[in-house]
């Protein structure tokens, strides 16, 4: 087993991370002066397949566990769900020193993470990710919140858990388009930090897309190292945090347009990954053979890597212009200017069109 520190002063915490480690979370919430009621959150598809284990495990220490099953989708990640967890939680009497165990993806993990820091002015929480986009990125960093239904994830605080502990092996029930949307943003990670992790992913992608254990030990290990190491320097996205949205901007606006119901997160991010990095090229600061590889891994990743038919750049300005990450009439992009390395640029909004129409028009 592995242990990946995020570093955070007396909020500081462990991700733990091996195969076959879910059977162990009843130990390891032994180390922790919590109070013998623990909650696990999930839905009923994952609690179906990993919730016995896991209540055996807490059982078997010794703690007063119980669990609460919300509806799966991201229509129920929301403020009417949390409410419902928190009445179940007063129910259940659970107190200040109760821990919750978030069971799932990002839906599960965002809403237990909202839920920890507002139930009795904050409890205690720990995370275990069972899809590859949870175990690299959300359950990581300590964002939580939930939808509002004027914009995703629009009620939310910044809140620590206590700890994540990953089950790799949690991954060979994902369904493989699941998977893939969780690999984009460990391309992502090289991209913006780590060519060598980069490198690693273009030479090994078959062993990654065949789960072999080790190779999904490596790159889910480096990314948790590269979240940590981000978030430990900028925990509330001040500045350098702002690089984890390379892909993003495009890719919330492609999101927008579509209605969430087209592309997954990670899918839609694959394609506003590619896009951005054909803005810096465009814009002189990405060479083209790096933008080519950029894409390339993403295609061979089956992600998708182009704007689908319908959607044109003037409709995705539109939503980058209301987007929350918009200062003036200026939008921050990440870009890259090697594989490994971005930098933060502010583009206008007309020039932004103008890129793409240069594009389209010369290539
Ligand atoms: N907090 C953050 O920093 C952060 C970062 C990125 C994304 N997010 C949020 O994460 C959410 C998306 O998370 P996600 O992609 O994990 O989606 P998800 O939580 O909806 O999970 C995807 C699907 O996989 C199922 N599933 C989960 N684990 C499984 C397993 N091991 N076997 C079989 N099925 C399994 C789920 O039930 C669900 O149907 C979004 O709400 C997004 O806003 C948060």
């Amino acid at each position: 087993m592995v242990k990946v520190k995020v570093e955070l002063g007396n909020r500081s915490y462990d991700i733990l991370i091996n195969t076959g480690i879910l059977s162990k979370i009843g130990e390891f919430l032994l180390s922790f002066n919590f109070s013998s009621k623990v909650v696990v959150i999930s839905n009923p598809t994952v609690f179906g397949i990993y919730g016995d284990i896991i209540m055996k495990s807490l059982k078997q220490a010794e703690f007063d566990a119980s669990y609460i099953l919300i509806p799966d989708g991201e229509e129920y990640k929301d403020y009417f769900w949390c409410y419902h967890i928190i009445t179940q939680l007063l129910q259940k009497g659970l107190d200040r020193k109760s821990c919750l165990i978030a069971l799932g993806g990002g839906v599960i993990g965002d809403i237990t993470g909202f839920v920890a820091s507002i139930y009795m002015r904050g409890i205690s929480h720990i995370q275990v990710p069972t899809t590859l986009l949870a175990q690299v990125d959300s359950s990581v960093g300590g964002k939580t919140g939930v939808n509002h239904y004027l914009g995703k994830n629009m009620i939310g605080t910044f809140y620590q858990p206590r700890m994540v502990v990953i089950d790799i092996s949690t991954l060979k029930s994902l369904s493989k388009r699941e998977f893939f949307s969780g690999l984009s943003e460990v391309i992502k990670y090289g991209v913006i930090w780590d060519l060598h992790l980069f490198e690693y992913l273009e030479k090994n992608l078959e062993k990654i897309s065949d789960l072999s254990d080790s190779y999904l030990f490596n790159i889910i290990k480096r990314s948790c190292e590269i979240k940590a190491d981000i978030v430990s320097k900028d925990e509330r996205e001040s500045g350098l945090r702002a690089i984890l949205n390379f892909g993003h901007t495009i890719g919330h606006a492609i999101e927008t347009e579509t209605e969430y119901k087209r592309f997954l997160h990670g899918e839609a991010v694959s394609i506003g990954m590619c896009l951005e990095a054909e803005i810096s090229q465009r814009l002189g600061l990405l060479d083209i053979d790096a933008s080519k590889r950029i894409k390339s891994l993403i295609a061979s990743s089956t992600l998708p890597f182009q704007l689908p038919d319908g959607v044109s750049f003037s409709k995705l300005k539109l939503h980058i212009k209301i987007d929350k990450k918009k200062e003036a009439d200026k939008i921050k992009f990440i870009l890259p200017i090697e594989i490994g390395k971005v930098m933060i640029k502010e583009v206008k909004l007309e020039e932004f069109l103008d890129i793409y129409e240069k594009k389209s028009s010369c290539c």
